[in-house]
């Protein structure tokens, strides 16, 4: 598994602890940027990571920025991305357990590092439940099917 890491600068410097703790761990990283505290568009970032994820079901990704709002809202407009923003570690581990999330969002200036890092290794560890919860999944994906083929239509 491959995890796809991405920030805002209000993320940035998250980014680069959590970086350091799964590279620590042992995780295949890849970083998309930001790459300095210079202010940058967090949908800039936050497309390429969902693009990338989506196209790759051996990927997973992490994005974050300032409040985690923003990138959440632009990862879930890629089709087949389930983002999650955690704030705390129950809410990380089941955005894995129940909704299969593909993409853990993090804000960057609302916890600490122990905090952080303690989310992300909640919905590392975490499985995914199937079942119940894969018959909501595939609602979603219906619902995404839905507007993509209104979407053609008007085009
Ligand atoms: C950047 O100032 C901030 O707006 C951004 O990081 C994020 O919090 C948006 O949702």
């Amino acid at each position: 598994m491959k995890l796809i890491i991405g920030s805002d600068h209000a993320g940035y410097e998250l980014k680069e602890k959590l970086k350091q703790m799964l590279n620590e761990a042992g995780e295949k990283v890849e970083d998309y940027g930001t790459t300095t505290e210079e202010s940058c568009d967090y949908p800039d970032i936050g497309v390429r990571v969902a693009e990338r994820v989506a196209q790759d079901a051996d990927a997973q990704g992490i994005l974050i920025c300032g409040t985690g709002i923003g990138m959440t809202i632009v990862a879930n407009k890629v089709p087949g991305i389930r983002a999650a923003l955690a704030y705390n570690t129950y809410v990380a581990q089941y955005a894995r357990e129940h909704n299969n999330a593909n993409i853990l969002v993090l804000p960057g200036r609302v916890f600490g590092k122990e905090m952080a890092e303690a989310m992300v290794r909640a919905w590392l560890n975490a499985r995914f439940g199937g079942d119940r919860h894969q018959r909501r999944l595939d609602k979603i994906t219906e619902i995404e099917k839905k507007y993509a083929s209104a979407a053609k239509q008007t085009v």
